[in-house]
């Protein structure tokens, strides 16, 4: 049973044995001099033309690569070669649509290197990130293609109470757009289109504008794998502009989008306008993360678990702590041991297997965050600042902690390494957990507390959708911690769980009376 406790993800590697992180450092080093080049596809067409140049966020004088971007006509015929070929992919049967994505996963582990070294240079991700990357879109096309085989090649059969021959049975809806971001360049970009495909969708792949180098090689291999060029076809370029071409088209049958909740809100509204069939939205937004500790945490593994998850990454993950509840009890001793533990962290480039904390994606997310660190400097007590070390020439941040009253007093997601700090006295659980479900995010949340009790009433009443009890909370494992959110983060339904397919598909049942 690949559902059950005997199912295995990929394997990672050793990175604290010196002679696997040697070859693959080599490895990762020789992929890292290469100027890559991406082009967008629909079918056999191929853009050609002015390309755009992309650079590494550590490194603005480091060209990753070049980008050949799709515009209205390309997107046009990607189109329509989708609409064209869909039932035919549908009608191949969950089984033959698996073996493509097993195909898949096993050349995307066999490029494990390479793939390692685009979403380190590119997405300015560390090298353990990386690693977990590409594991994690191993894992997705391994658990989708299980998923297509076990439900989408046989009817269920249903009771015939008057001698009828009752089935039901799954297909694709035709032709899904899957629309990534930029923080999971490799994960979450072949994690939407392997299960569009498993379901039997035709796809219109839409990378984010800043990873698109490392989207256009998995979308090769997924071409080299078998899935045919008309089924799957290549849309790098401004999300406004292939956006508003793929939302308006009566055609499109789908959408899956992972990014800002303000985003999915304009494709929602857009969808809306458009004329033709009602369409499914499957939406995986931003959240006001929290992390609940009370007086019996053990502040060790507490500090340990803040760290991971508010600045792994960067702070650039949906999944991340954004605001810590400290009990008075605690909060004293757990700030002085976090500021002491910050001082290790190490901000640098993210090439070097020894650095903790990449840069931000480019510039512009950098300037982003000035605001709010100007507002924290003036409303907030300031208990931290990490500074990037100052020779860095890429879209370093510095790391900030700061005590704030409220949780009100943060109206919208900080996308960033910025921890907020709130006491709260041991009679007040209740009124944290009102507080977080008044934020109407519901992403993740984390409690430290060896009171089973209280984390039993904190998972009772917090309407998120990820709860992490005495650990970090960022890293869901696909098949094991299925990962989505609810109200302003998300639609569902879950990434890497097993109803995810069913919202890329619709249901058909068939009564025959023979
Ligand atoms: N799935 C990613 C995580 O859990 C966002 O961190």
């Amino acid at each position: 049973d690949l559902y059950g406790p005997e199912r295995r993800n990929s394997r990672g590697l050793d990175l604290s044995a010196p002679d696997v992180v040697e070859s693959l450092l080599e490895q990762v080093a020789v992929a890292g001099n290469e100027c890559w080049c991406a082009a967008a596809s629909a079918g056999g067409d191929i853009v050609e033309g002015s390309p755009r140049a992309l650079f590494s966020p550590a490194d603005p004088d480091d060209q990753t690569g070049e980008v050949h971007e799709a515009d209205a006509t390309i997107a046009g015929k990607a189109l329509e070669l989708a609409a064209a070929v869909a039932p035919e992919w549908d009608a191949q049967g969950g089984v033959a649509r698996a073996a493509c994505l097993l195909r898949a996963a096993d050349l995307i582990e066999a490029q494990m290197p390479v793939l390692m070294a685009m979403v380190v240079r590119e997405g300015g991700r560390t090298l353990p990130d990386a690693l977990s990357e590409v594991r994690e879109a191993i894992d997705f096309c391994r658990y989708y293609a299980h998923c297509a085989s076990e439900e989408f090649e046989h009817p269920i059969v249903l009771p015939g109470p008057t001698g009828e021959q009752n089935t039901l049975e799954l297909h694709g809806r035709g032709v899904f757009a899957c629309i990534s971001p930029w923080n999971f360049p490799l994960a979450i970009f072949t994690g939407q289109i392997a299960a569009a495909l498993a379901a039997g969708n035709a796809v219109l792949a839409k990378p984010a504008r800043q990873t698109a180098l490392v989207a256009g090689r998995v979308v090769a291999l997924l071409h080299e794998a078998g899935v045919p060029r008309d089924v799957l076809s290549f849309l790098p370029g401004s999300g406004a502009e292939i956006g508003r071409i793929l939302m308006a088209d009566s055609r499109l049958a789908g959408v899956a989008f992972t990014g800002s909740t303000g985003t999915a809100r304009t494709l929602q509204q857009q969808l809306a306008e458009r004329g033709g069939a009602i369409i499914p939205l499957i939406a995986e937004t931003g959240g006001q993360n929290v992390m609940i500790a009370d007086s019996s945490a053990l502040i060790e593994q507490l500090v340990r678990d803040v760290i991971q998850s508010a600045f792994n990454s960067a702070g650039q993950r949906c999944s991340a702590l954004r605001v810590l509840f400290l009990q008075d009890a605690i909060a004293g001793r757990t700030e002085q041991m976090l500021s002491s533990a910050m001082d290790e962290l190490r901000i640098g480039d993210p090439m070097h297997l020894s650095t903790d904390i990449g840069p931000l994606i480019d510039r512009s997310a950098l300037k982003g965050l000035e605001p709010h660190i100007a507002r924290m400097n003036k409303e907030a007590l300031r208990l931290k600042r990490i500074d990037p070390p100052r020779n860095l020439p890429g879209s370093f941040s510095a790391l900030h902690v700061y005590r704030i009253r409220e949780l009100a007093q943060l109206d919208q997601e900080v996308f960033g390494p910025v921890l907020h700090v709130i006491h709260f006295s041991a009679n007040r659980l209740d009124n944290v957990i009102e507080a977080v479900n008044a934020t109407g995010y519901g992403l993740t949340l984390g409690v430290h507390s060896r009171i089973e009790s209280t984390w039993a009433r904190v998972c009772e009443r917090a309407r998120v959708g990820n709860l992490y009890i005495n650990r970090n909370m960022i890293g869901a494992v696909v098949g094991s911690q299925p990962f989505g959110g609810e109200g302003l983060s998300g639609t569902g339904p879950k990434a890497g769980g097993p109803r995810y397919l069913h919202r890329f598909a619709t249901e058909r049942t068939r009564s025959v009376n023979i």
